[in-house]
């Protein structure tokens, strides 16, 4: 098979390839990442050797780019990971969201429906579902309802890959995941960014009251149901993806200073995320009953090992949290924690 993988630079692309090389070794794997300030070509490292992984620094708004990819590497299947990934910088500018995960999805799917037989895996997430009381959980028909700039631009590529299938035949699957943690994640989602804060006895800022819940997944759990979606999902159909770890953020926040041996006096409650959206859960009972899929990864284990991770890769969190990310985590919690770190 030759696959192709956009945004295999990120967090779960990266993990993503890396798995599928290892895998099968056998394929091709040709990785297309325009390397924004999340793309990051330490996470491939060791695969710089390899003949079977391709890396074309790329823009999947492209067309030609895209086309001529696509033909040249007669492509067997996309996987597409490439987006704009983090609900905070949305909030901030929802232009660069429009134009890669609406702008750029659709350019891939004309691409992918010019060579007439792709097959065509989007990446979507839990979150176009909208916001969860405090039962119940998100199932593949339940309408979409999403409610940040973020999620508004999932939705709208998730409609676009479906609108592809029906009107023009294109062998579509979709993934919607769950959060996902492990190593490799730029520290500006949750789970990095209060381990870095810890080991580093910097304050942690909770937005909000702190009970905001997530449905955690471990990002090689992760890589594993999109395989078994891209090797036997049905097409035209939606899978969720989930592990079943609701937590609120200040349990998982607990939890990281509990594993980095820091005071809990380091928490601070700051200004709540406007928009915010109180719970997610996934019911991953199609993949599961369909596929076979099951998730591997204890949360508090697999939150032991990340923490262990970042001990380890200080200097792959210090390379990445350099120029840009160091301007956008002043602006981002400047006002919210104030100059000296205090809300
Ligand atoms: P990430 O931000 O770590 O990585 C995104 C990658 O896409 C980067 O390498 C970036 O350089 C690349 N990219 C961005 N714009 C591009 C463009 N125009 N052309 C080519 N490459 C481009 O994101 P992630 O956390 O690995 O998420 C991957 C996918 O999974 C995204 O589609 C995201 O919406 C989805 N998702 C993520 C989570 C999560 O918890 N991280 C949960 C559910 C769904
Ligand atoms: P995040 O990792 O940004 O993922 P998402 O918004 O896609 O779920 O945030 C996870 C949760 O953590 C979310 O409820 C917002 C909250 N959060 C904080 O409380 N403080 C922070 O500094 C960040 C980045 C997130």
């Amino acid at each position: 098979m030759k696959l192709m993988v956009t945004g295999g630079a990120g967090f779960i692309g990266s993990a993503f390839v890396r798995m599928a090389r290892r895998r099968r070794p056998a394929d091709q794997v040709i990785n297309v990442d325009v390397l924004t300030y999340a793309g990051n070509l330490e996470s491939l490292r060791e695969l710089e050797r390899d003949p079977g992984h391709v890396f074309v620094r790329a823009d999947i708004r492209d067309r030609q780019a895209m086309d001529g990819l696509l033909r040249q590497h007669q492509i067997d299947a996309i996987v597409n990971f490439a987006a704009e990934s983090h609900v905070d910088r949305s909030i901030e500018s929802a232009a660069p969201f429009l134009d890669t995960n609406v702008g750029g999805t659709l350019t891939l799917l004309e691409a992918a429906r010019a060579t007439g037989s792709v097959r065509f895996l989007q990446v979507s997430t839990d979150e176009v579902y909208g916001s969860l009381g405090p039962t119940g959980a998100f199932e593949e028909t339940t309408p979409l309802a999403p409610r940040s700039p973020y999620s508004a631009s999932k939705a709208a590529a998730d409609c676009f890959a479906m609108a592809f299938h029906h009107t023009h035949g294109l062998d579509v699957v979709i993934a919607r995941c769950s959060n996902n943690y492990g190593p490799y994640q730029f520290p500006e989602k949750l789970i990095p960014l209060m381990i870095l804060n810890a080991l580093e006895g910097r304050p942690l800022p909770v937005y909000g009251d702190g009970q905001q819940v997530r449905d955690w997944i471990h990002v090689d759990d992760q890589c594993e149901a999109i395989d078994r979606v891209l090797l036997g999902g049905r097409s035209g159909n939606v899978y969720n993806v989930g592990a079943g770890n609701e937590r609120s953020n200040l349990d998982v926040v607990r939890a990281i200073l509990a594993l980095t041996g820091r005071d809990e006096g380091l928490i601070r409650h700051v200004p709540d995320r406007p928009g915010h959206d109180r719970r997610y859960a996934t019911n991953a009972g199609k993949i599961r009953g369909e596929l076979g899929w099951l998730p591997q990864h204890d949360f508090g284990q697999g939150l032991a090992d990340t923490v262990q991770w970042y001990r380890d890769n200080a200097g792959w969190a210090g390379r990445v949290r350099s120029g840009a990310y160091r301007d956008y985590y002043e602006r981002q919690y400047a006002q919210r924690l104030g100059p000296t770190g205090q809300p």
